[in-house]
């Protein structure tokens, strides 16, 4: 069978990755994609937001099936499109993925389905939403509504910074219109984990839970960013926990969504906060997470393909999947100045020293193959994720694979998993 895989980040590497041990691959095609993903795919320089001309590679290729990384072309209906000609892709249609479009819609969602989550309320005018922070105090979250790739969210400590976050979002309107409407939410303390299942509208087949580590610097200090690295599982996620976000958040909201005439196939990740041993949402995802994915596809012991096919023919409930009794992580190599200004074109050398098998991969986010030479093209640059026993075992794996890459301005955490070490 033929598969393709749109978008071109760390998450698409481990996804492009994991189909091509499936036994039934013949060819894996993926756009746009980067330079790693060349050496198993065939990269398509074809933007992940033109329908059309993507349907026309399914056409005139003959793939047999469809998965989309990022939330953009979900949201924007891609899998509607592709339904509507005839072909085969896996994920939400445009009406579903308004769990992770709109903020608004998502919440308001919630609160219908009565699923736990920070109590908040919606607002349209800036001058509405300073008077109700200055009832509510700090801290206190404020959202954009709309997709801001990911960085429509502000965790405000002071009044002055959740005002100046008003300003930022519907004064200046640094994310345009996805900021029309802003929700100012409770800020809950707690353990945040990383929970993903997959579902077919009916099953719903958990993932193993996992973290990922948000900001630029070790002690989880400094900017936020796409994400320094993740593990799994977590210890965070007990059983007895996985099983509450699973009857308290995942069935009811595949549930809800199909009462009301909308079914929901794919991936569905929720961020969660856990608050005195109950689990909270925080956000969803309609999509899996970057940089969860990395860990949890080298984890799983079952055919992703299969997997695929038994989503998108509704018979998820007839397949066993298995996972890896050990641990995973991902330790994300980024360009110094991320989130924030870097420069690109800078050779890396040391991924030839890495012996690279199905317990140990470099996931090439941010790069391009360039005579002969991988160099550097984005924030993110590599992902080095390693399996082991345990995490002790995965983690010095990994960093032992870290430390054998080497290019102009590297950076990245050294205390990746540490915290499921210590917990
Ligand atoms: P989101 O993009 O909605 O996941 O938000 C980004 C980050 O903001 C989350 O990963 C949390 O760390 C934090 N966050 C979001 N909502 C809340 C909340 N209600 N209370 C505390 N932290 C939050
Ligand atoms: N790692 C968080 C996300 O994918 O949105």
């Amino acid at each position: 069978m033929k598969a393709l895989v749109i978008g071109g980040g760390g998450r698409e590497h481990a996804l492009v990755w994991g189909l091509s041990k499936s036994k039934r691959i013949k060819k894996i095609f993926c756009c746009p994609g980067n330079g790693g993903i060349s050496g198993v795919a065939e990269c398509v320089n074809i933007d992940q937001n033109d329908f059309n001309a993507l349907i026309d590679l399914v056409r005139t290729e003959w793939i047999d099936i469809t998965v989309v990384g990022p939330e953009i072309p979900l949201s924007a209906g891609i899998v509607d499109a592709f339904i509507r000609s005839g072909h085969k892709i896996i994920g939400p249609t445009e009406k579903a993925a308004r769990l992770e479009g709109s903020k608004v819609f998502a919440k308001d969602f919630m609160r219908a389905h009565l699923i736990p989550t920070a109590p908040y309320k919606v607002f349209t005018s800036h001058i509405h939403a300073r008077e109700h922070i200055r009832l509510m105090g700090a801290p206190i979250v404020i959202k954009a509504d709309g997709l801001a790739a990911g960085k429509g969210v502000i965790v405000a400590d002071t009044v002055e910074e959740a005002l100046s976050a008003i300003d930022l979002i519907m004064v200046k309107r640094a994310f345009g219109d996805a900021g029309n409407r802003i929700l100012i939410e409770e800020c809950l303390q707690g353990q945040e984990v990383s929970f993903m299942v997959f579902t077919d509208g009916r099953t719903i087949v958990p993932m193993p839970s996992s973290q990922d580590h948000k900001r630029i610097l070790d002690g989880d200090r400094g900017a936020n960013t796409g994400g320094m690295g993740a593990y799994s599982p977590t210890p965070i996620l007990t059983p007895e926990l996985q099983q509450l976000a699973i009857d308290k958040v995942m069935r009811p909201t595949i549930d809800g969504l199909a009462r009301d005439g909308v079914k929901y196939k794919g991936f569905l990740y929720a961020g969660l906060m856990i608050v005195d041993g109950k689990p909270y949402v925080l956000e969803f995802n309609c999509r899996f997470g970057d940089p969860e994915t990395q860990p949890i596809m080298m984890k799983l012991d079952s055919d992703f393909l299969e997997i695929l096919l038994s989503l998108e023919e509704e018979r998820l409930g007839d397949i066993e999947i298995k996972w890896k009794t050990g641990s995973t992580i991902c330790v994300v190599i980024a360009s110094s100045g991320y989130p924030g200004n870097y420069k690109k074109g800078h050779i890396i050398t040391g991924l030839d020293d890495i012996e690279e098998d199905d317990n140990l991969a470099v996931f090439h986010a941010g790069t391009s193959y360039v005579d002969g030479n991988y160099v550097t093209a984005g924030g993110r640059v590599l992902g080095v994720t390693a399996y082991g026993d345990n995490i002790r075992e995965a983690r010095n794996k990994a960093y032992d694979a870290v430390n054998k890459i080497k290019f102009d301005g590297m950076y990245y955490r050294k205390d990746i998993g540490h915290m499921a070490i210590t917990l």
